[in-house]
């Protein structure tokens, strides 16, 4: 038997009525946050994007030698797919599918991805990356290549992230590969700026969460009542986001409702920073024997292409 999973809107409800309140990150991208998102990749604090950027500009064409063309791309959590665009110019693949969980955002994205790369059969998949998902009927089995850039594994803690990897070494066959993107251990000063920018970015992108709760839940969340936290817990290598209450507050929603007191906090979002070699460890244990790794000069972040 297997159990029915749970509706969004009950997921939202149990989240925050748990002794600790939680939001999983997945719904801070309806389409004002996924906008907000793309703001926070151009902050000069926000390092990740840039930096996987100029790994890839110093390193694409090493990495495409190694994959060569003809191969069938599919990006988890594409967003505005303009890595995507720079990833096919280097290898051009046959066919390339676009998975997030935004599908506002992704049918633009795909539409300009169309006329960019007009060899490539382009696809748009609107699901999220932690249920079972089925890819396109025509997309060929052989020589599929995952490309999870961003440092999204990140959003997991290391558990769940060995499942999704386990996840993504089943979407390819032994031919296929995976090319991931991973935001590495480093100063924590660092680490903190780039999750609370002087500009305010961040803590619009956190803050939208609850705009987005409001309307899938029709809860009535005063986003004015709420400040952006953001810090990095050592322990557990991440960087943690909540949301703290100002005042004391009670939030309804049809059906249910949660007190908050002054200072209590919603946890948001977490963002794992890794060890080279954890993460190859943990590569290891999903299923990829083989590893090849690019970084920047500062090892701030890292490229993984692992094949089975
Ligand atoms: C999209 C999960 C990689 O963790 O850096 C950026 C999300 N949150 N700023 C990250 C995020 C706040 C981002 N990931």
């Amino acid at each position: 038997m297997t159990e029915s999973p749970l509706s969004p809107v009950q997921e939202i409800v149990q989240g925050l009525l748990q002794a600790t309140a939680r939001i999983a990150p997945k719904y801070f991208y309806d389409a004002a946050g996924s906008a907000l998102f793309e703001d926070i990749t151009r902050l000069p604090e926000y390092y990740p994007t840039r930096t996987e950027r100029q790994i890839m500009a110093a390193h694409g064409a090493d990495i495409a030698r190694r994959l060569g063309p003809g191969a069938s791309v599919i990006e988890l959590g594409a967003g505005s797919c303009e890595k995507a665009r720079e990833l096919c110019q280097l290898i051009a693949p046959s066919h390339f599918v676009a998975v997030d969980i935004s599908s506002e955002f992704l049918h633009d994205a795909v539409a300009q991805l169309r006329v960019a790369l007009p060899g490539v059969e382009v696809r748009a998949l609107a699901a999220d990356l932690t249920t079972d998902f089925t890819l396109p009927q025509d997309l060929p089995r052989q020589r599929r290549l995952v490309f999870y850039p961003g440092s999204s594994i990140g959003n997991f803690d290391p558990a769940q992230a060995l499942q999704l990897l386990a996840r993504m070494r089943g979407l390819i066959e032994d031919d296929g590969a995976l090319l991931i993107g991973v935001d590495l251990t480093k100063e924590v000063a660092v680490l903190e700026a780039a999750y609370d920018d002087a500009a305010g970015v961040t803590a619009a992108f956190n803050l939208n969460v609850l705009r987005h709760i409001n309307r899938l839940i029709d809860s009535d969340f005063d986003l004015s009542q709420w400040r952006h936290c953001a810090f990095f817990n050592a322990t557990d290598s991440r960087i943690e986001m909540h949301l703290q209450a100002c005042v004391e507050t009670v939030v309804r929603w049809p059906g249910g409702e949660r007190g908050f007191a002054k200072g209590e906090r919603i946890h948001t979002e977490n963002s794992y920073k890794y060890r080279m070699e954890d993460f190859v460890q943990l590569l290891n244990q999903a299923g990829f024997a083989q590893t090849e790794v690019w970084s920047d000069d500062r090892s701030w972040f890292a490229l993984f292409l692992a094949r089975p």
